[in-house]
């Protein structure tokens, strides 16, 4: 392509260049032989030199300077392609969102290379489209468009004007045929520039120009440029995909989550609604148990209170005979009398009734009771109970009847859970409090379950077949007991055969000053009791 401008800008360079050196001897004999006069031949020579000497220095720079004129004069509108491919690299990097990034690169060709149209299509479904909002975006180009048939089949730039002198330089046949719809549907969509924009082998975008606004045909600099813009497209394409691709991905997550979060608040509601229905239940399960201990407990305290005088012989002599029937009768009544007791006790801790009515107690005077109450049981399983005690053992400011009920209890169930052999009881002081021990010869207690005992309604494994009788809530009620006195309860076994030892210790505390005295606590306390009878 013959380059008018630029031969004319050259000539124009070189006659200003010439005409200046000229000048600038034709002066410089002038003055010399002229005005300053210089004397002899060889003393213009020098000067001559000297001038020559500079003009030499001088020639390259003023060459530049002159170039840069008349290049300013003739390529007023010429591009600089660097600095454009520097901005639109800026862009490139900055942008993720995949519009505004096509968008952007799109107003920055058309504006920056002075072109009446550009456009940049991305690849979707095998067609190709503009995601470019505003009015210049081209329509969208189908898989099955002339066009992008050849560029999925070619994958090679296309220049308009030299595509259609290829094709016109074909011989007539189905290659031709081709090509000419293609120049057909370039020449319908004004197209003169389209680079298939690749990565990988993969086919990303499409880069369309429209014609240049100075008429131009695209050259040599247009292809360079956009051989080095072109792969920096790819990757900028495959990393806001990427993006928009994790911004779908963040979409449906966070339908998800919501479905999820909506199902919870459902399902919340739904345990809500059971949880204050069951609430419902435990509560009138409470108040019936409450309400049939309160009724049982009278006359089964008179049936105990009636057999025991019976036993002591208040209602004339018993025989022999009689006397077994009435001991199992008793025996009966008091293990009803402490289930009531056991009933009544859960009811008061459900409810929030749960008080302790502290006087001075006798701990050891305690367990005498309690001894006396279960020999009739013991001696009929041939279990010996011995009883240590510490004979100095300070009285405790505490409920009397609950910790005997604690007591009762554990030798109650010492008793229930040995089959056979000893049961030894100690009490003595340690770290100011009283501390109880109960050691069986049972059947032992498993390890990992020694906690859960204390639990409502936990029995042992398989205890059920060992012994029937029982509701799980005895412990339950201990440890309540003793937790409200601020003591400690726990058991100590080394497994299933071998026994248990059954601790409770509560702290020696004493007596404030406004409670009642222990002369009125044992007045108290006979009067309690002569009224349960
Ligand atoms: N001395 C013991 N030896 C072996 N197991 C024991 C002993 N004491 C308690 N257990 C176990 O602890 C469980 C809970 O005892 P807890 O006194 O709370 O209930 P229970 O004796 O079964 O019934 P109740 O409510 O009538 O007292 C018992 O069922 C038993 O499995
Ligand atoms: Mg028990």
């Amino acid at each position: 392509m013959l380059n008018i401008r630029g031969i004319l800008a050259r000539s124009i360079l070189y006659f200003l260049l010439i005409s200046l050196v000229s000048s600038i001897f034709a002066f410089t004999f002038f003055f010399t032989a002229e005005v300053i006069d210089v004397p002899g031949r060889y003393g213009r020579m020098s000067i001559l030199v000297v001038v020559s000497l500079i003009v030499v220095i001088a020639l390259d720079p003023l060459k530049r300077l002159l170039s840069r004129i008349t290049d300013d004069i003739f390529y007023k509108d010429r591009i600089d392609y660097q600095s454009v491919l520097r901005e639109i690299s800026i862009i490139i990097a900055r942008e993720i969102d995949l519009e505004i990034l096509l968008t952007t690169l799109k107003d920055a060709l058309r504006s920056k290379l002075k072109l009446k149209a550009a456009d940049i299509l991305v690849k979707r479904n095998h067609g190709f489209t503009s995601l470019a909002t505003d009015k210049s975006a081209r329509k969208a180009m189908h898989s099955d468009n002339p066009l992008i048939e050849y560029i999925y089949d070619k994958k090679e730039l296309i220049i308009t004007d030299e595509f259609y002198r290829q094709t016109y330089d074909m011989p007539e046949g189905d290659e031709r045929h081709k090509k000419q719809q293609v120049l057909d549907e370039l020449e319908r969509q004004g197209i003169e520039f389209c680079l298939p924009v690749v990565l990988e082998g993969d086919l990303k975008a499409l880069i369309i120009l429209g014609q240049k606004q100075s008429g131009d045909i695209y050259g040599n600099e247009e292809v360079r440029f956009f051989n080095n813009l072109a792969p920096q497209i790819a990757v900028a394409l495959e990393k806001a995909q990427l993006y928009e691709s994790i911004g779908e991905f963040n979409l449906k997550l966070q339908d998800k989550i919501n479905r999820a979060t909506q199902k919870l608040k459902d399902q919340t509601v739904e345990l809500q609604d059971a949880n204050a229905h069951l609430k419902q239940l435990d509560t009138a399960k409470s108040e019936f148990l409450s309400i049939a201990s309160h009724q049982l407990r009278t006359p089964v305290s008179a049936l105990k209170g009636y057999l025991s005088m019976m036993l002591e012989g208040d209602f004339g002599t018993v025989e022999p005979k009689q006397r077994q029937v009435l001991a199992d009768l008793f025996e009966s009544a008091a293990r009803l009398a402490r289930l009531i007791n056991i009933f009544l006790n859960v009811s008061r801790i459900e409810s929030g009734r749960f008080k302790l009515d502290k006087t001075m107690t006798d701990v050891n005077a305690l367990v005498d009771s309690v001894m006396k109450e279960l020999s009739g049981q013991a001696v009929s399983k041939g279990i010996t109970i011995t009883f240590v005690r510490d004979q100095k053992l300070p009285q405790l400011y505490a409920d009397s009847d609950k910790i005997r009920e604690v007591v009762l209890n554990i030798v109650d169930n010492a008793i229930k859970y040995t089959p056979h052999g000893k049961i030894d009881i100690k009490t003595f002081k340690e770290n100011g409090a009283i501390h109880f021990t109960s050691t069986d010869t049972g059947i032992g207690i498993r390890p990992e379950e020694a906690n859960s005992l204390f639990r409502k309604f936990v029995r042992g494994t398989g205890i059920a077949q060992v012994n029937t009788q029982g509701s799980g809530l005895g412990l339950y009620i201990a440890h309540r007991v003793v937790s409200e006195h601020g003591g400690r309860i726990w058991v100590e076994s080394k497994g299933l055969g071998e026994g248990s030892t059954f601790h409770f210790t509560v702290p020696i505390v004493k007596k404030p000053a406004d409670a009642p005295d222990m002369l009125a606590d044992a007045k108290a306390k006979r009067k309690r009791t002569e009224k349960k009878v």
